[in-house]
């Protein structure tokens, strides 16, 4: 599987305090025109994205429905290097994810709201080879990823309540993102922090300074005008307000 990197699971070694962040662009494909789905995702790339955000929608978990493995596994073709961060907004992922291992996911997310057994579910995403992520929704509190912290290679937090691109971005997401990075540093863990919903050029400075390092960039990326353009853009002002808080 190209893409994809054998990780086993526990990323607790880390030196946190001494390591430079380094954010990262991940244009999230669900505002992409899916008719002409590669070739807007590699524009986006050009642009600076580092990585592609996939989300796979289920109708249940979220009131909405959009893609499955067989899509993953045709824009791995398309894009053999690319990191692909799998973003599972559905019920009992565990059903689905070797599939979406098999497909071509690099990193594949769970939402903390969706597993009843959490920690068996990250276990499973390393045992198929994908670095393990895990997310809250904006009504849950970062304390209820207190026992998998160590667990995880990302931790996304959710800035709209998840289920469609373009939503207004939620404030409060701000001190979560604190929250995690002081968490981080305490506990001297190594996991990254990821933001997602409602990132454009008037949040996502606000996001860096949080803490925040995968920038997740739906509508601000495919929404309008020049891709390449949009994601170049957003990147620069990310690095900027890395610059500036540094
Ligand atoms: C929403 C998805 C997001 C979405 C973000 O449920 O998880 O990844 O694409 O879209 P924007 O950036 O438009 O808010
Ligand atoms: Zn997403």
């Amino acid at each position: 599987m190209l893409g994809a990197v054998s990780c086993g699971i526990g990323y607790s070694k880390g030196q946190r305090g001494n390591v430079a962040r380094t954010v990262e662009l991940a244009p999230s494909i669900l505002s992409a025109n899916f008719a002409n789905l590669a070739a807007d995702a590699k524009l986006a790339l050009e642009g600076g994205g580092g990585l592609l955000h996939v989300d796979v929608m289920d109708g249940h978990f979220v009131p909405n429905i959009t893609l499955g493995p067989p899509i993953v596994a045709s824009l791995r073709k398309a894009i053999p290097d690319a990191i692909f961060d799998v973003h599972l907004m559905i019920e009992n992922p565990d059903q689905f994810i070797p599939a979406f291992a098999e497909a071509g996911a690099t990193w594949i997310l769970v939402h903390q709201e969706a597993c009843t057994h959490l920690d068996r579910t990250l276990h499973l995403i390393a045992d198929h080879g994908c670095k393990a992520g895990v997310v809250i929704n904006p009504a849950t509190p970062v304390h209820m990823l207190d026992e998998v912290l160590d667990l995880v290679h990302h931790v996304l937090v959710m800035s709209v309540n998840p289920g469609f691109g373009g939503q207004k971005f939620i404030h409060n997401s701000l001190n979560k993102i604190a929250e995690l990075a002081n968490e981080r540093e305490m506990r001297r863990l190594d996991f990254r922090i990821e933001v997602d919903g409602g990132i454009a050029l008037d949040t996502i400075g606000d996001v860096v300074r949080a803490g925040a390092e995968l920038l997740v960039a739906g509508n601000a990326v495919f929404g309008h005008g020049d891709i390449r353009e949009n994601a170049r853009k957003l990147l620069q002002a990310a690095r900027s307000a890395t610059a500036a808080h540094a």
